[in-house]
């Protein structure tokens, strides 16, 4: 059955001794908690961060992930991450299509499927997100907005490779404003992406892949968001860069 999944996307944010204080105090509280064996936490730092980060986690209990990574595989890209090079640093995830990027720096659904392609050529897991803008939900397009970005992101993907793959809904209205969509809202999107996957892959690839929920994501709504059945987690953003909000989350299945 697939993965509870609490996964952390700092952004651009901390320096190096901050990060290094976070992932101790993360660290440290992973220890005192017993989590259940299906849950999984993932951390996704900053590229400076990643190799600390890999440090941190081979005695702890989480996993890493990267935020980006180019489409392409090596060679004169100035200022790119290849795949390659995560696979190689040991890196098992990492985060694509996030909205800031489709946002900020252009992507695309035809990007977010080649660096899709990429991460899972070099082994790694992508967590793919999608999610409508709040014109969108206003103007009721969200379902065909999901659908449109799940499609053109991952649908080239075997059955097999779909399973590698992390799906994150992230409605952009809710990221960093405080306004979280309601656990309702949420679960509407989710049970409509795992309908999609059914119809392309069938229902047992469908149940495998971990729908995660992003967007103002907190301690203190994440355990009836999370209570529902297609919500297998959450990507959190502002809450992931303090370790005792983070395992709040954390510990809300
Ligand atoms: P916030 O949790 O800060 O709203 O950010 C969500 C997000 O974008 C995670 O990728």
């Amino acid at each position: 059955m697939r993965k509870h999944i609490v996964a952390g996307n700092w952004k651009m944010n901390l320096t190096f001794t901050e990060a290094d204080e976070l992932l101790d105090d993360l660290m440290s509280e992973l220890e005192k908690v017993e989590l259940p064996r299906d849950t999984q936490v993932i951390v996704c730092p900053p590229f400076p961060y990643l190799e600390m980060a890999s440090d941190y986690a081979n005695d702890s209990y989480f996993m890493v992930g990267a935020q980006n990574v180019s489409d392409q595989e090596k060679g004169a890209y100035t200022g790119e991450v290849s795949a390659a090079m995560l696979e190689s640093c040991e890196i098992d995830y990492c985060i694509v299509g996030h909205s800031e990027r489709r946002a900020y720096y252009g992507e695309t659904d035809a990007l977010v499927a080649a660096k899709v392609n990429q991460l899972l050529a070099h082994g790694l897991k992508p967590i793919v997100c999608v999610g409508e803008v709040l014109e969108e939900r206003e103007a009721g397009r969200q379902l065909d907005v999901v659908k449109k970005q799940v499609e053109g992101g991952l649908f080239h993907l075997s059955a097999e490779q779909m399973q590698q793959v992390i799906i994150a809904y992230e409605p952009v209205w809710a990221i960093g404003t405080g306004k979280t969509a309601t656990p309702d809202q949420a679960q509407e999107i989710h049970a409509h992406i795992r309908s999609l996957l059914a119809a392309k892959y069938g229902q047992a690839v469908a149940d495998e892949v971990s729908i995660l929920y992003g967007g103002s994501c907190k301690p203190s709504n994440a355990k009836e968001l999370f209570a529902k059945p297609d919500i297998d987690g959450g990507l959190i953003g502002g809450a992931s860069l303090k370790a005792e909000d983070f395992m709040g989350i954390v510990q809300s299945f």
